[in-house]
């Protein structure tokens, strides 16, 4: 039976050491609840790192064989690996770098070498575990470049990756040396989930100027793989946190704490010890809001929750300093014997205390600089369960996108964080009701549950999609069999593409003209009394008639508007109009004017825009750029715009490959079907053929045809042997291999 691996950093377990021995609490975090359901289930298992360092080996084994019962697999890590991959790397270069703190970022490649090093432990450890036919669930910023290393091992596995912290932009991102080896890392997931749009607009533009793969919405070609890149906003479990903000344990500490603070106003605070979560800032503006409204004081306090977090970090030791001295400042400040501004805990709580916080807060008050979901404005929401109470977020988390109804802020607006808590203070209590009813609905429907069915649901689509579309290779074998039947059968049609099919491309499509070598193979081809060759292309017409007119073949140009068979004249399809075509030309020169390379290809019934002699990373984001500006005025138009090899086709709805191919297969009997092509548009023109037709696609992409050849010369060796003609010389191969 296939199973589902989880792989995070973090094993969903706390381990510690207590009195000599170890001590194992389960992890209340939000991903531990979530995948809970699944890591448990069957022989389905969770590989991650303890969380702390165990030298002797017997208490490896002693660990292991603990967590062996919870479906957990230890990867162990050395204090080194430890100090260099985990406090390192991860967290003193991804963690700043992705959260915008470049000044922080620190570039050390003795630091990216221990993260390859401990990648390739976590990778090593899947292998062990692994057998085809498994999916596995990678987590976060941590494992970067394991998808890759393990898609290398077992090619065919099914490779989820989910990003839990922002991806930053391109302009950012690419300052890290190592910018390269991450994206290819992670493109080696069948899906890429992040939190938010950005996110993954982000990562797919540093796909298309780094590694220069394009995207067709959201979806990469990368090779025989097709893979997905789009957006999963992590929810919460809303039951367990409503459920316990209502449990007796709550309630009891909800009267305990209210008695110390008395009846006054409440702002709560609750993060991890992170300069990403902006805690100085909000510290900073709850002193002005002390200063500016003094008619507050005694009325409201802040309670302050800071998680000790990565304290080995030098920088996260620092910031614990600042808010130690800053707190002490405002409270000798502004502090009274009865009244305390600010209770600051530097701790963590268990559930029940945070149910009673999220319970007693009247406002909540949560200001990353940058986050890439943050969970504690959902818990607070979920927590409430009169409706009362107001969150103020901050626009820099990825939650903000979903919560609309929370009074959003730029966190770095002291004054205006100010004002908003003055506003959280004193909103009318059917206002409050009525934004806090709409953001619960949303995170009851959008729970964790609903997060992993969604992204679950999404890999094994892709998975299927790939299965389906994918080619095989033209082994000896199947070559055999199907010359076999060709030479058997004696009304053959021989469907051939022309660009990346018969001819390489070149920067100027004039330059693809037929050499001798093609000329040839088509002559003889064609001539031959049982065969009917027909070459179809998108080409315009009178290229095609200038360069292969005279040769014994059919031809279909531009797509299938013009046809024509040997000895008779040119056809058209019906009802095709030319009405569109300048107010489309007026958009694509504005292009050809921002665009220094491209130009535009004008045929008799479709316009074609070209980005070969474009500089590297223009052309695509042009393209971008240009689809979905074309997309969005071609609406009712009755047009296409398809994607090529670095051109962008506008044509009619009514044209295509597969219905001038059509025409053929119902005129002419036939009794071996043979079509070839390269692109997009020839897998119109595969859907159309037989069943028992022999289809085959140019390059290692997906596709509908059965089979795959390498390159055009691996088309026109095969060619050779349908036309019985000799092989080409090794020699003469080579050069022409390299010519191409
Ligand atoms: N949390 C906790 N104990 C505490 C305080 C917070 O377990 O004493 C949890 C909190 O309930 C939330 C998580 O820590 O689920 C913080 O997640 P978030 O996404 O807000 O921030 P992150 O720490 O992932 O950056
Ligand atoms: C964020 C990251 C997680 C990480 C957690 C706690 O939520 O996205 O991957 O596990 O912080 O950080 P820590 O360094 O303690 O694992």
């Amino acid at each position: 039976m296939s199973k589902t691996i989880i792989v995070s950093n973090r094993l969903p377990v706390k381990i510690q050491t207590e009195d000599d021995k170890l001590v194992y609490k389960p992890s209340s975090g939000g991903l531990a609840t979530g995948l809970g359901s699944i890591y448990k289930e069957g022989d389905n298992l969770w590989i991650g790192w303890p969380g702390l360092e165990i030298k002797e080996e017997k208490t490896q084994t002693e660990v292991a064989e603990h967590l062996k019962e919870e479906s957990m697999r230890p990867v162990f890590l050395t204090a080194e690996e430890i100090k260099d991959f985990y406090e390192g790397f991860s967290n003193e270069t991804l963690w700043p770098c992705f959260h915008y703190f470049n000044e922080y970022v620190v570039y050390e490649q003795s630091l990216y070498e221990a993260y390859e090093q401990v990648n390739t432990k976590f990778a090593e450890a899947i292998i062990e575990h692994a057998e085809p036919g498994d999916t596995l669930w990678i987590h976060d910023y941590q494992l970067l470049l394991v998808p890759q290393m393990v898609r290398e091992k077992l090619p065919k596995i099914s490779i989820g990756f989910f990003l839990h912290i922002p991806f930053p932009s391109y302009e950012v991102f690419r300052l890290l040396p190592w910018r390269k080896q991450l994206l290819q890392g992670m493109l080696g997931a069948d899906l890429l989930g992040f939190h938010t749009y950005d996110d993954m607009r982000h990562f797919l533009s540093s796909v298309s100027r780094l590694v220069g793969h394009s995207n067709l919405h959201g979806k990469i070609q990368l090779g025989d793989r097709k893979i997905i890149v789009d957006s999963f906003p992590m929810g919460i479990d809303y039951e367990k946190y409503a459920n316990s903000a209502a449990s007796p344990e709550t309630i009891r500490r909800e009267v305990r704490y209210r008695t110390h603070l008395g009846d006054q106003k409440l702002i709560l605070s609750i993060d991890r010890l992170d300069y990403s979560k902006g805690i100085n800032k909000r510290l900073q503006a709850f002193e002005q809001f002390l200063e500016d409204y003094p008619e507050y004081h005694e009325k409201v306090s802040l309670v302050m929750v800071v998680v000790p977090s990565r304290d080995q970090v030098p920088k996260y030791k620092r910031l614990k300093e600042e808010i130690d001295e800053l707190t002490g400042r405002i409270n000798g400040n502004f502090g009274r014997i009865a009244w305390t501004p600010i209770h600051y805990f530097y701790r963590s709580f268990p559930l029940e205390a945070l149910s009673a916080f999220y319970r007693m807060a009247d406002v909540a008050l949560v200001t990353p600089l940058r986050d890439g979901m943050n969970l504690v404005c959902k818990e607070f929401i979920a927590s409430k369960l009169d409706k009362r109470g107001v969150l103020i977020l901050s626009e820099m988390a990825g939650a903000s996108k979903e919560l609309s109804d929370a009074i959003l802020i730029n966190p770095n607006d002291v004054n205006k964080l100010v004002e908003s808590l003055k506003r959280g203070l004193e909103m009318p209590e059917d206002e409050q009701i009525r934004h806090m009813s709409i953001m619960q609905a949303s995170l009851k429907r959008y729970n964790i549950h609903h997060w992993v069915n969604l992204f679950m649901d999404r890999l094994e689509e892709i998975k299927l999609e790939q299965e389906a579309m994918a080619t095989l290779r033209l082994d000896d074998e199947s070559e055999k069999q199907m010359l076999a039947h060709y030479h058997s059968s004696h009304e053959r049609l021989i469907f051939l593409d022309y660009d990346g099919t018969l001819s390489p491309f070149f920067d100027d499509p004039k330059d693809a003209m037929p050499d001798k070598e093609l000329k040839e193979i088509l002559a003889t081809l064609g001539t031959m009394p049982d065969n009917r060759v027909i070459v179809i292309s998108g080409r315009d017409r009178k290229t095609l008639e200038n360069w292969l007119g005279e040769l014994p073949v059919d031809l279909i140009c531009e797509h299938g508007v013009w046809l024509r068979q040997q000895g008779k004249d040119w056809n058209t399809i019906e009802f095709l109009t030319n009405n569109w075509k300048s107010e489309i030309l007026k958009v694509l020169e504005l292009y050809v004017d921002r665009t220094p390379g491209s130009f535009i290809e004008e045929k008799d019934y479709s316009l074609v825009w070209h980005y070969r002699k474009v500089e590297t990373g223009l052309g695509e984001l042009r393209t971008r750029e240009l689809t979905s500006h074309l997309k969005y005025i071609t609406t009712n138009m009755g047009l296409q715009v398809l994607e090529g090899d670095m051109v962008l086709e506008i044509k009619s709805l009514e044209v295509n490959k597969g219905r001038g191919a059509q025409k053929w297969l119902s005129e002419f009997d036939h009794d071996f079907v043979f079509a070839v092509g390269d692109d997009e548009t020839d897998e119109d023109m595969f859907r159309m053929m037989p069943d028992d037709a022999y289809t085959f696609k140019v390059g290692r992409t997906n596709s509908e045809a059965k089979f795959n050849l390498k390159n055009h010369q691996k088309v026109r060796r095969l060619l050779r042997k349908m036309a019985g003609m000799p092989e080409k010389e090794a020699a003469i191969q080579k050069i022409s291999n390299h010519a191409g």
